[in-house]
């Protein structure tokens, strides 16, 4: 499950630390007049955040692959995961401006699980997990998002704790 998680998270997170100020989407507006991914999706973020992943995702097949059990593969699956933790977060901020969601306003279980959701499902060209896991895996999720939102706020990174 580790192995899964580490590509998912490491973009995502990378891209949150690291975002910049171009706008991925450069400031267009969709054909509703809203723009098509807002000021939270930055060029910076989405490339750094796809190659963290992908760094990752190296290191773990160089170093593991052939010692502890994990998927012949591992490098490939672990691509789609990363880019895929990516894209689903762009979808899930094309979602959230299709409903006229402002950006940054929360959302619950899209702005948390549309990485996982979506990175999981690329991965599956290559390897499908079990529901089963795939629930656990979303669970896993929200408490990581909750205690780490918690932990933000408790070190003042955050003024609310959510
Ligand atoms: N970020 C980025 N590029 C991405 C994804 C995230 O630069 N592709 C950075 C942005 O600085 C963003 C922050 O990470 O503000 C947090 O990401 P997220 O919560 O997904 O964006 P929101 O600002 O909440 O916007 P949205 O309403 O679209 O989810
Ligand atoms: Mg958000």
């Amino acid at each position: 499950m580790v192995l899964i998680l580490i590509p998912l998270y490491i973009a995502n997170s990378t891209a949150m630390f690291l975002g910049g100020k171009t706008r991925l989407d450069f400031s267009l507006n969709f054909p509703d007049n809203k723009p098509l991914l807002g000021e939270g999706k930055t060029i910076k973020g989405t490339f750094l955040g796809m190659l963290a992943g992908m760094l990752a995702v190296y290191l773990i097949n160089y170093y593991f692959q052939g010692k502890v059990p994990i998927i012949e593969n591992y490098f490939e699956y672990g691509i789609l995961l990363a880019v895929g933790a990516i894209l689903g977060d762009l979808i899930g901020s094309f979602i959230k401006r299709r409903m006229d969601i402002e950006r940054g306003k929360p959302v619950l279980l899209l702005d948390q699980l549309d990485f996982v959701i979506f990175g999981v499902f690329l991965g599956s060209l290559i390897y499908s997990i079990s529901a089963e896991l795939f629930i656990v895996i979303c669970v896993v999720t929200l408490i990581a998002h909750k205690l780490s939102n918690w932990i933000a706020f408790k070190i003042k990174l955050k003024k609310v704790p959510w």
